[in-house]
């Protein structure tokens, strides 16, 4: 993990591998970001030719632009990398949080291999310092623990004694410091800590996506839990498939019944003795979504290990609360299965009895995510929380709809929905609000069975959820976060955000968690 310290030094004075300055956009070049002290220091040393040195060289200062040159006499580290911050805020306004953010990931993706990074970013209150921090370690992160060797060699050959010595240009950045005068102060300090962790615990739900479907099964992923539940004085149950039998738990049942690897429904509870409000949450764990006997075929199925991501961001972000001591009550629901094809798949036609006592006509057996889900969002009604938000990467409609960088969010309440989306613009991260329109519910109709598993292709990440809500307890707060298009980057990364698996929605369940603590959700 990479470490984070805040300090007090000047830009020039620090030592480090290289020192991060931020530039903005200008009309006839790069300009060194206005309100950067830090800046002007390193610009000095230059002889005050910075923005004309990094606009010969091409820059222009726009977002996810990094340019690195040889540091001058005068400074104590070997290089500066001057990373763009798009075009300056208005007069008398300070960056926004999520600039700052993303220009920092990038700068520290690019320090990948390299030791240690001085960020002189242009943060002057304690919001942009803790951005700078958070975006730096979420930028500062690489999923090795299957490369060969441990020289990143690829060739899975045993390690030998001298790779230590070999560095890995892979490596992410090991060292953070940030760059503040304030560096003493204890709420600085507090904020720091707490970037820290958000960046780990958005690592575990990264890892966990990028950990390939044959290491990370549904008995495997409930033994992760269990261990993080160990470290942190977490609660943990786990119902495995006889438990599961004898519950009654059908939907989770019908979708692992095709698969070697059963399936799981982990609890996973962080309490807080003064806690006055109770949170659950609910992530949907298949370990590989391969579609079943409704097989995906070839070109859909590739990244299919991302399908327990809303699983990863709930187990995430429990851990989180539980390091972070937030005074709220947090249940999470982890649905694990894998949905394979197979002798005792599961057909489409068969009826499957839920959870709830509902039965539900298996149209198609890739409709899995809401027959697992469902299950788990009635067991999580029973102990009534205050509030209930499930995480999915349930509908390929969703990503038809928002794309690759915005999850959905839908609920039973206009207040809680609005107040899910508010919360994840104050993480950091892109949502939208969608409706769930009762006309959509004649498709999920089915003549049989109390209900189908799927329903109109137009619109169909709303059908989903309108499904979901069949389960939901009435008078309970309920949000569905769609995370199907952002949860998984299969193309280049940007910003803070990494190829693979991204750690989607933790930040904002983090945020909720918090915003749950400090009384914000009780009506
Ligand atoms: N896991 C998929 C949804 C998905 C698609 C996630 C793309 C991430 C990226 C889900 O289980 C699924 O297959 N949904 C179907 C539902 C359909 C059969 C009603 C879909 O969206 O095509
Ligand atoms: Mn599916
Ligand atoms: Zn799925």
């Amino acid at each position: 993990m990479t470490a984070l310290t805040l300090s007090n030094t000047s830009a020039a004075a620090v030592r480090a591998d290289a020192v991060i300055i931020g530039i903005a956009k200008g009309e006839a070049g790069p300009l060194l970001a206005p309100g950067s002290e830090a800046a002007t220091a390193v610009d000095s040393a230059y002889g005050g030719r910075l923005a004309a040195t990094l606009g010969i060289l091409g820059a222009k200062g726009g977002e996810d632009e990094v340019t690195k040159l040889p540091a001058p006499e005068g400074l104590k580290t070997p290089l500066v990398l001057a990373v763009g911050l798009g075009a300056a805020p208005a007069e008398g306004a300070g960056w926004q949080a999520e600039t700052l953010r993303r220009a920092a990931g990038a700068a520290a993706r690019a320090l990948a291999g390299t030791g240690h990074g001085a960020f002189a970013l242009p943060a002057d209150d304690e919001a942009g310092v803790a951005a700078v921090a958070e975006g730096a370690l979420l930028g500062a992160y690489a999923f090795t623990s299957f490369r060969g060797g441990n020289g990143g060699t690829g060739k899975g050959r045993k390690a030998k004694k001298d790779d230590r010595d070999v560095k890995d240009p892979s490596a992410p950045l090991a060292q953070v410091t940030v760059l503040t005068p304030e560096a003493g102060n204890k709420a600085y300090k507090a904020a720091a800590e707490r970037a820290s962790v958000l960046a780990e615990e958005v690592a575990r739900a990264r890892d966990l996506v990028n950990t390939p479907p044959n290491a990370l099964n549904p008995a495997a992923f409930a033994t992760a839990a269990q261990g993080a539940a160990k470290e942190h004085g977490l609660k943990i149950e786990v119902l495995d498939e006889q438990a599961l039998a004898k519950g009654g738990y059908g939907g989770i049942l019908g979708v692992g019944q095709g698969s070697e690897s059963p399936p799981r429904l982990v609890r996973l509870t962080y309490r807080h003795a003064k806690a006055k409000t109770s949170l659950a949450l609910v992530g949907k764990g298949i370990t590989y979504d391969s579609g079943g006997i409704s097989l995906k075929p070839a070109g859909s199925n590739e990244t299919m290990k991302c399908d327990m991501s809303g699983a990863a961001a709930v187990f995430a972000a429990v851990v989180a609360a539980a390091r972070l001591g937030l005074r709220v009550n947090v249940t999470g629901w982890l649905a694990l299965a894998e949905n394979m094809p197979s002798g005792s798949a599961a057909r489409p036609g068969d009826v499957l009895t839920m959870y709830s006592g509902k039965t539900v006509e298996v149209l198609n057996t890739d409709a899995e995510g809401r027959l697992v889900m469902a299950d788990a969002l009635t067991r999580a009604c029973e102990e009534s929380p205050d509030a209930l938000v499930d995480v999915a990467t349930l509908t390929g409609a969703m990503v038809v709809a928002l794309g690759k960088r915005t999850f959905g969010v839908m609920a039973n309440e206009d207040a809680f929905r609005a107040l899910v989306h508010e919360t994840a613009e104050q993480a950091g991260e892109a949502s939208w609000q969608l409706p769930l329109p009762a006309d959509l519910l004649e498709g999920i109709k089915s003549p049989i069975a109390d209900l189908a598993n799927v329903g109109d292709r137009m619109g169909g990440g709303l059908s989903a959820g309108l499904f979901l809500q069949e389960f939901v307890a009435e008078g309970t707060p309920w949000a569905h976060v769609d995370i199907a298009g952002p949860a998984f980057n299969d193309g280049s990364p940007f910003g803070y955000t990494p190829k693979g698996g991204t750690g989607s929605a933790v930040r904002t369940l983090v945020r909720l968690a918090e915003r749950a603590a400090d009384g914000e959700l009780s009506r």
